[in-house]
């Protein structure tokens, strides 16, 4: 397996200093989001190289001198800005991503309105196996799943973005893969809201696709097959998968799981696959898409993505995670499938595992 996050060789300083940058990371998340936020940053870039005093910038945002300072002194430590010699601040690289990179902005957004405050409960997570942090947004649900279609605007919105920056990257370059031997029907297992469906229908015209999903989060999904005018070819399924009682509709040409398997436990997804391989026939193919933080062209992605795993413990299930591909493969093969091909780099960061009885 390839390892990202080789050791790195740094002195006691060096490392006390990274220390401290932890102790003080989530006062240090806060800060560069509110400069974010409160256009601190925008003001900053439009200073450009010559710099721009904090008094200007607390008279344009129409903020206090005390706050403004506050927030670049932070800036400061976390070289989000920087300070000229005559005591005018500028906006460093980091920064400049920070306030321009669409990325960073969508992952800075799901972990203030997703993360943020539930992830206070990480050790209760850790010990229940439950998402413990999910209690922040009232009712306490078995999953964040279930939540999803009734949480507060941002929460909901950043989730969205988050997921779909993701999954319609790779959406694309699947499929000229998963069409290549002509399948009639799909079923779309987790399907959200519906986006790949919908993708997949106008990419074929003769595709008949079935969406599975929570009872709550599918309506979603078939308002929008509904206002795209494809409801004769698309049905949808309303099904709670982590009851082993509910097995899959028999035959299907591709069973399609994009981003689902990291939303359950090992058992669960054996289970899962499981249910799908005895549904299947000798035509049938299960594609797989997920993001394993051992398959990245870059560090930052396997950052990203074994930290997201913390949002699955706290927040999502409390017992899933972002898994590396060897860790799929064992659920793989324990649920009596082979692994017939791995593509990887589709999109941004996805490798599409394709699956047969
Ligand atoms: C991370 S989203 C992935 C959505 C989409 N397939 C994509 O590629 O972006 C996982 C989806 O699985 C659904 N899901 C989670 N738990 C489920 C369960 N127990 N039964 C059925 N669907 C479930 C969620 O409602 C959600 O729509």
């Amino acid at each position: 397996m390839k390892n990202p996050f080789r050791k790195k060789k740094i002195s006691a300083y060096e490392a006390i200093h990274e220390a401290h940058k932890i102790a003080f990371g989530p006062l240090i998340f806060q800060a560069a989001r509110t400069m974010r936020d409160l256009g601190i940053l925008q003001q900053l870039e439009q200073g450009g190289t010559e710099g721009v005093s904090a008094q200007t910038i607390a008279d344009n945002l129409e903020l206090s001198l005390y706050g403004v300072e506050t927030l670049l002194e932070s800036g400061l430590s976390c070289d989000v800005a920087e300070m000229t010699d005559d005591g005018l601040f500028t906006l460093s690289k980091i920064g400049h991503f920070l306030l321009n990179d669409t990325m960073t902005q969508i992952n800075m957004d799901y972990n203030h309105y997703v993360n943020y405050q539930g992830m206070f409960y990480l050790d209760e997570a850790i010990k229940a196996g439950k998402p413990a942090g999910l209690k922040v947004f009232g009712k306490q649900w078995e999953t964040l799943y279930q939540a999803l279609p009734h949480l507060p605007e941002k929460v909901k919105n950043s989730w969205y973005c988050f997921d779909h920056f993701y999954s319609d990257s790779a959406y694309p370059d699947s499929l000229p893969i998963i069409f290549r031997n002509q399948p009639r029907t799909m079923l779309d297992i987790g399907t959200n809201i519906g986006k790949f469906t919908l993708l997949a229908a106008e990419y074929n015209p003769d595709i008949e696709i079935t969406m599975v999903d929570l009872p709550d989060q599918l309506q979603n999904a078939v308002n929008h097959v509904e206002s795209a005018g494809l409801s004769s070819r698309v049905q949808p399924l309303a099904m709670d998968l982590l009851d082993e009682g509910n097995g899959f509709p028999h035959g299907i040409d591709i069973y399609w799981l994009s981003q689902f398997l990291s939303c359950f436990g090992k058992q669960e997804i054996i289970s899962i696959l499981r249910r799908i391989a005895e549904a299947m026939d000798v035509n049938s193919t299960v594609y797989i898409l997920e993001t394993c933080w051992d398959r990245q062209r870059h560090v930052t992605s396997a950052y990203s993505l074994v930290n997201t795993s913390l949002y699955f413990t706290a927040l999502a299930s409390g017992n899933s995670k972002m898994y590396n591909s060897q860790e799929l493969q064992a659920c793989i093969d324990a649920a009596g499938l082979t692994l017939s091909q791995t593509y990887d780099n589709l999109g941004l960061c996805h490798t599409l595992f394709e699956c047969r009885k």
